[in-house]
């Protein structure tokens, strides 16, 4: 590759603030990407109106109709960049064993030769913008701070929603302190004069990660996870490789506070696999009287003890980037209240007022509408009119149920962690684990159904230890090494939160789901809460504490018994068979995987034996 001098541009504009290390770094990316122009990015509002005048010149974005959803947009992705690009994703640590089995590892130096080619002359034509962004409230002591350079508008908007992007983050990245290097590229340089498409990307896709060097390398994609590198890549894939090293967590959860009908608060974390619930549960609006439930985060966590010894939890994103179907008003009525406006929905239909819509909006569809590929659609078309896996991103700050304590920068108490899964079979409603080790071992068990957020066949059942396979990344069993070694020093110092699995998905003989879900899942979060709070006695099961008969609120719900044994059977057999499964898993990681987890899987054994 041919260094050519970077543009005079590069080194104009650049803010006061700006560390040398920085500077150096923006230089040498543009230097190899070309871009015609380098903008750096200082979160204001002309800024951000100035990127959505722009977008909506070059077609990028579409105005929904001010009057019904003011300064709302609508963008339609590339139809081949929907969603998060698993088989794409790399975990370039220097020994592939540090991968482990479940990611896709591939050597750093082949890495960097492969991405170095990718990148020279990316950016051509294309203005690439520095986006200096904290994770967690600025100066938290569990925030962390990162800078993502790409050449997508849409990006840069979106990470002005997602993050605490801008100035204030930019001051606080000197040159002594920590910061995670992100690159991304859509990966369609212009040539002269050549006219740019809505949505440029690439058929070629590597979302590349090298967790030594806390580093992340995205190129082809603008969609989602792919592309705002703060997300999964930073918050989760990277920060759980500092969270190992420093002594934390960085999790696939939500968190939420929820005050009982005694006005005793607690907060509660919970880990479910991408469009599994955490949204709907983070906004959850209770069907029993007396509870409230109010919002902190969405879909990632992050995880310390304090001074106190107590497990605290940071929110590290300032917004939600929400699965639009099954988002309506009987659902997740928070969620409806919360896009009033201020926000960006990519690949929803449009309305012939110019309002958006999606599957599960209203419980009938417009007669006529524009679906996420720009195409007519009717009822009749036999196809959704939103993909589905479209998106809203907005402020978490414009969500009504947002609690007090979101912005807390120590983070607020964990009272409870809760795991979940998309099973239409075998896991019970709800179960609590008998200690630490059990729960973690319920979280390195996770099975769900595959969604739409990724790439691959939705429906199929995959093993998706703590919510956490494609956002992992390190060895998932040295993972759970470091939730056993986190529970055994929570212990020594104050208490360890106490841990729950759940399920909203199972299903009946005629496929229907067994449980109402979304608001009446408060009912389960009271019993969890009220197991939390000493007032309730739990029975023993093979697979972990089950409600006594009658201690589960079911008053106003219309459920058989029937229907209530088939929430809560366990059978044998079927269990058998998953722990074989499990056997069978745990066998990938050799050695490394921890002996707590064998004792544990013998364990369930010997109980279902005992059945
Ligand atoms: P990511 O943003 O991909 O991480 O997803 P998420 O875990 O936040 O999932 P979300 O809450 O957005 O829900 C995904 C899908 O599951 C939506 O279509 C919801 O309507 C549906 N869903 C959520 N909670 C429930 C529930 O309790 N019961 C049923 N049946 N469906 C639910
Ligand atoms: C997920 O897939 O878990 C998401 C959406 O939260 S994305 O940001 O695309 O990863
Ligand atoms: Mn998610």
């Amino acid at each position: 590759m041919t260094m050519t001098a970077p543009p005079i541009s590069v080194r104009s504009g650049v803010p006061a603030e700006a560390s040398a290390r920085l500077v150096e770094w923006v230089d040498r990316i543009a230097t190899l990407t070309l871009p015609d122009d380098v903008v750096w990015c200082t979160g204001s509002a002309a800024e951000r109106d100035g990127l959505f005048r722009l977008m909506v010149e070059q077609g990028t974005l579409i105005r929904v109709n001010p009057e019904l959803r003011p300064y709302s947009f609508l963008a339609r992705s590339h139809p081949a960049d929907v969603a998060r690009v698993e088989d794409r994703t790399f975990i370039c640590s220097a020994d592939e064993a540090d991968a482990g089995p479940t990611n896709n590892w591939q050597a750093p130096e082949a890495m960097r030769t492969t991405l170095n080619s990718l990148f020279a002359g990316a950016m051509r034509g294309r203005t690439m913008y520095v986006i200096p962004f904290s994770m967690g409230p600025l100066g938290s002591p569990l925030a962390r701070l990162g800078v993502q350079l790409t050449d997508s508008p849409y990006v840069v908007a979106s990470m002005g929603i997602m993050t605490r992007m801008g100035t204030e983050a930019l001051r606080l990245i000197t040159d002594q302190t920590e910061w995670v290097e992100a690159v991304h590229s859509v990966g369609a340089p212009l040539g002269d004069h050549e006219e740019d498409v809505p949505w440029p990307c690439n058929d070629l896709k590597y979302i590349s990660h090298f967790p030594e060097t806390r580093e992340i390398w995205s190129f082809g994609s603008a969609y989602g996870g792919n592309a705002l590198l703060a997300k999964k890549s930073f918050a989760l894939r990277i920060a759980s490789v500092m969270a190992r090293d420093e002594g934390w967590l960085a999790e696939h959860m939500l968190i939420l506070k929820v005050t009982n009908p005694r006005g005793r608060a607690f907060h509660v974390a919970a880990a479910f696999p991408s469009a599994c619930g955490k949204t709907n549960l983070a906004m959850l609006t209770p069907t029993i009287p007396g509870w409230t439930v109010e919002t902190i985060g969405d879909d990632i966590a992050w995880l310390a003890p304090g001074d106190d010894g107590r497990l605290r939890a940071i929110n590290p994103e300032a917004g939600f980037f929400g699965v639009a179907p099954g988002t309506g008003r009987s659902t997740n009525a928070t969620a409806i209240d919360t896009i009033w406006g201020n926000t960006i929905f990519t690949n929803v239909a449009l309305r012939d007022d110019g309002d958006v819509w999606w599957e599960g909006l209203t419980d009938t569809a417009p007669a006529h509408l524009i679906d996420w590929e720009g195409r007519d659609w009717t009822p009749a078309a036999g196809r959704p009119a939103a993909h589905p896996n479209s998106r809203f991103t907005v402020a978490a700050d414009q969500c009504p149920s947002i609690s007090d304590d979101w912005n807390d920068p120590r983070g607020v108490v964990i009272d409870a962690i809760i795991f979940g899964g998309r099973r239409a079979t075998n896991v019970p409603l709800v179960v609590e684990a008998r200690d630490w080790e059990h729960g973690v071992f319920m979280g390195a068990t996770i099975s769900s159904e595959q969604t739409a957020a990724a790439e691959g066949i939705v429906g199929t059942l995959r093993r998706d230890p703590f919510a956490m396979l494609p956002f992992c990344g390190y060895n998932m069993a040295d993972y759970w090494s470091h939730w056993l070694t986190m529970g055994q020093r929570l212990r020594a110092t104050s208490t360890v939160p106490r841990i729950f699995q759940v399920n909203w998905f199972r299903k009946a003989a005629d496929g229907s789901y067994l449980w109402p879900g979304f608001g009446d899942n408060s009912r389960v979060l009271e019993w969890i809460l009220d197991r939390v709070d000493g007032r309730l006695a739990a029975v023993d099961s093979p697979v972990g504490l089950v409600p006594m008969p009658g201690s589960l609120n079911l008053t106003g719900l219309e459920m058989s018994d029937s229907t209530l044994q088939q929430l809560f059977a366990v059978d044998a057999d079927s269990w058998s068979a998953e722990a074989d499964a499990t056997e069978e898993f745990f066998n990938e990681f050799g050695d490394r995987l921890p002996a707590a987890l064998t004792q544990q899987l013998t364990t369930l054994r010997e109980r279902l034996h005992n059945v």
